[in-house]
């Protein structure tokens, strides 16, 4: 199980400095706009993947008047995560007293997704957050994604770097072709089957949803490249394309799920209401996966759940979180429209936040 039992977090945004027990389930943060809601959110994103969810500079992370932000969590099993982020020197992590060089160990250990109003842009954005969102999931099944990617990332980078040459050199560039091929081939075949496993669970999730085109919505999950071709083959097809481009048009590094509904893309046909629902269903499925594949829980950090969303479909949305029984943090400005959406007792928890502190 990940739970956060422990939680101080020192000069992100407007909170000075702030601790706090969560339970581990239903905890609800509420206050008035600018309270610090969704900063207490965004330190739990930030110390669990090294990202914000809000912004991707740091700048405006740390408190104006301070040098460094800190987040520390203490998790159920006694592990401890330390994070400072300092305007002028590298970040420090350290997982169980040890330095951490990057996120791997405790992404895994304290998975987390975020459910909030810009939730829709993984329908509306680029191919890259929909990469980003299934290779969450594989990444938390297959332990060796993450090497065959670094490598499918590493012979692409160098693959790129020949084919801008002038006069590129084509027995260097078929040799980093060969080492891609190994590589994008066990990607794709773990991406393949992660997207196996969660295409039925998120479809029987999304038709329980209010409004959600059920019938008539089809997923895909495209690989980045021909599906009847060896890439070897679309490498060497492709190189004069390649080189003119200067970059390598076909790979798993241009993989993405399609989401159509008829012959349209969803995102032109789905309100943003509906586009919401989609997605966070996606992100419960996610959740529900990992937690069935895993003896473990994902933390779902909801900010401003009842934004654009009726209340059947808020409903839906929560009880389809706490019946998961792992640890949700919702944020709110008025507690009695999370209460109103709640079905059965959850235990929950509630943290009245005001000018960076929590103050019951
Ligand atoms: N770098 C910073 N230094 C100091 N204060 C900041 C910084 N960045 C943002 N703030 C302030 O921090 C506060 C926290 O904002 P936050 O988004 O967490 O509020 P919230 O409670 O989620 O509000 P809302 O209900 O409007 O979503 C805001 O008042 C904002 O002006
Ligand atoms: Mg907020």
């Amino acid at each position: 199980m990940s739970i956060i039992e422990k939680l101080s977090v020192t000069a992100v945004r407007n909170i000075e400095g702030l601790d706090f027990e969560p339970i581990p389930t239903v905890n609800i943060l509420h206050g008035e706009n600018g309270s610090g809601k969704t900063s207490i959110l965004e330190s739990i994103h930030l110390l669990a993947s090294g990202r914000s969810f809000r912004t991707s500079k740091l700048e405006p992370l740390i408190n104006s008047e301070q040098e460094q932000a800190v987040v520390f969590a203490r998790l159920g099993d006694g592990k401890e995560i330390g994070l400072s982020k300092s305007r002028r020197q590298k970040h420090q992590l350290k997982f169980r007293a040890e330095k951490q060089s990057n996120w791997e160990n405790i992404a895994r250990e304290l998975p987390c997704q975020i459910l909030d109003s810009n939730s829709f842009l993984l329908l509306e954005g680029g191919p890259k957050s929909r990469r980003q969102f299934l290779d969450w999931g594989v990444f938390h099944v297959e332990h060796s994604f993450v090497e065959n990617w670094r490598r499918t990332k590493k012979s692409i980078a160098n693959r790129n770097l020949l084919l801008k040459h002038r006069t590129p050199d084509l027995r260097q560039i078929a040799a980093w072709d060969s080492e891609l091929c190994l590589a994008a081939g066990e990607v794709d075949k773990a991406r393949e089957q992660y997207f196996k496993a969660f295409l039925p669970l998120f479809l029987e999730l999304y038709g329980k949803m209010n409004g959600a085109e059920v019938d008539s919505l089809e997923v895909d999950y495209d690989r980045g490249w021909d599906t009847d071709t060896d890439l070897a083959d679309v490498l060497v097809d492709n190189r004069s394309i390649d080189m003119r481009y200067g970059a390598t048009q076909s790979g798993p590094h241009r993989a993405d799920l399609n989401f159509r509904i008829g012959r349209s893309r969803a995102v032109d046909i789905l309100s943003r209401g509906q586009q919401k629902i989609l997605v966070s269903t996606m992100k419960i499925a996610q959740g529900l996966l990992l937690s069935q594949a895993l003896d473990r829980n994902c933390i779902f950090l909801v900010d401003d759940l009842p934004s654009e969303l009726d209340r059947d479909n808020r409903t839906a949305i929560l009880s389809q979180l706490v019946s998961m029984g792992g640890q949700i943090f919702i944020t709110c400005v008025e507690i009695s429209g999370i209460l109103d959406s709640l079905v059965g007792e959850p235990k929950l928890a509630t943290f009245h936040v005001e000018r960076g502190t929590i103050t019951a």
